[in-house]
Formats: structure tokens, sequence, C-alpha cells
């Protein structure tokens, strides 16, 4: 069984899809750990609902790099995957090397626009608003070093309408990632995913 570990930050809605999906049987998965580091999360009840290890690491008394250690600590040899649904720490250092190609970010996005540093939550819907773009969607993609900067497996495309606010576009885009997070995981999980410099190939 593939193994994986989710790391949230927020509402977990993301969380929520790939349960589901589990659920469905449209991934043939598991989740052995839900790590937030907000004590608060509703995420972390989603994960307790449906009988999941959660744990919450505390951010203020860890740096980036700490908790970064401290979740390898947690899952090395114990998962396949680590995927980052909604979670607002940055990983950094020996987590990066030894789960090279295994960490996957969803980002309310088209990477490479509206991403990077500082660029999260309902600010990446009003930039895209106030830039005017005709199209915006989500991005599923691989974690390197840098922020959202990673080979991108999947992305979903939505129109931005005349008259949307940024929270309207923010509900239509998460939609989306309801259905990419899962589908992404989907692909990884039965090896079809290739990556080739920073091109990732999805093969059939
Ligand atoms: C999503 O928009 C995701 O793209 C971003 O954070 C949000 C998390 O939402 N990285 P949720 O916690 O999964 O509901």
């Amino acid at each position: 069984m593939f193994k994986i570990a989710v790391l949230i930050s927020g509402s977990g809605t993301n969380l929520q899809s790939i349960i589901d999906s589990i659920k469905s049987n449209y991934l043939n998965c598991s989740i052995e750990f839900v790590i937030s580091d907000r004590k608060n999360a509703k995420g972390i009840a989603r994960a307790i609902n449906n009988n999941i290890k959660a744990l919450y690491i505390k951010k203020s008394e860890c740096s980036n790099q700490s908790i970064s250690d401290r979740i390898l600590e947690i899952v090395d040899d114990k998962v396949d995957l680590i995927v980052l649904a909604g979670f607002l720490s940055i990983l950094e250092g020996k987590i990066l090397q030894k789960f090279k190609d295994r960490i996957i970010n969803i980002h309310p996005s088209l990477i490479p626009s509206f991403c990077g540093k500082g660029m999260y939550g309902i600010k990446v819907h009003e930039k895209a608003i106030e830039y005017g773009v005709k199209f915006s969607g989500c991005t599923v993609h691989f974690v390197d070093e840098g922020t959202d900067s990673g080979p991108i497996i999947l992305q979903k495309v939505v129109t931005v309408n005349m008259d949307d606010c940024a929270e309207e576009l923010q509900k239509r885009i998460l939609k989306e990632e309801h259905k990419a997070l899962p589908e992404a995981i989907k692909y990884i999980s039965e090896g079809k995913v290739k990556i080739i410099k920073h091109k990732v190939i999805i093969e059939d």
C-alpha cells in the first residue's frame, strides 16, 4: 500500500478530498499521518474523525529548519510521499534531500504566476484579479529548495469572470484543487510520473 503523510495549517478541505478519494477507492493509498503547524487547524478534526493519526508541531517553538527536522523524524521510512495541503511553513534542510521528488504541494494559481514567498491565501486571488488575468487555476508541483519552484505535475484552469471578487475566485479554484491533488497522488502512487530536468511526464 502506498503511504502518505499530509501536512496542513488550515481547514483541510484538500485533506478531505484525499480522504474521500481513498474511501471511494479512487486512490489506493493510506494516510499514515496528518501533521499540522497550527493547533486549531480544522483539518486536525477531519483526521481524527477518520481515525488518522494527527500530530501538532508548535510553530512558535520551531524555526522552519527544526520543524522540517521534526517532520522528518516522524515520517522517515514510514511514508512514500509527503503531501503539502495548505501547509504554511517552509520545508528546509535534510527532509528535502531525503524526500527528493517525493514531496508535493498544491498552490492556488497557475504557476509561475502569483506564487513565491508570501503568496498564499486570499492574496493570490486578489493579485490575479488586480492584474486582470482572464484565467487562473491551481498547480500541483514537486517541492524543491525554492518556493513554488519545483517541477509541475498538473494544472487545472479556471475562468476569471469580469465581476469576480477574490473570494469567489478562491472558491471556484478550490473546487478544482479537490480534483487536482488526488489526481496527482494517483499518478505518483501508480508509478506513472517521471521527472526529466524540470519537466514532469505522466505515462499512461
Ligand atoms: C488551498 O487553497 C491550497 O491551494 C493552499 O492553501 C489552501 C488550503 O486549503 N496551499 P485547505 O486547508 O485544504 O482547505
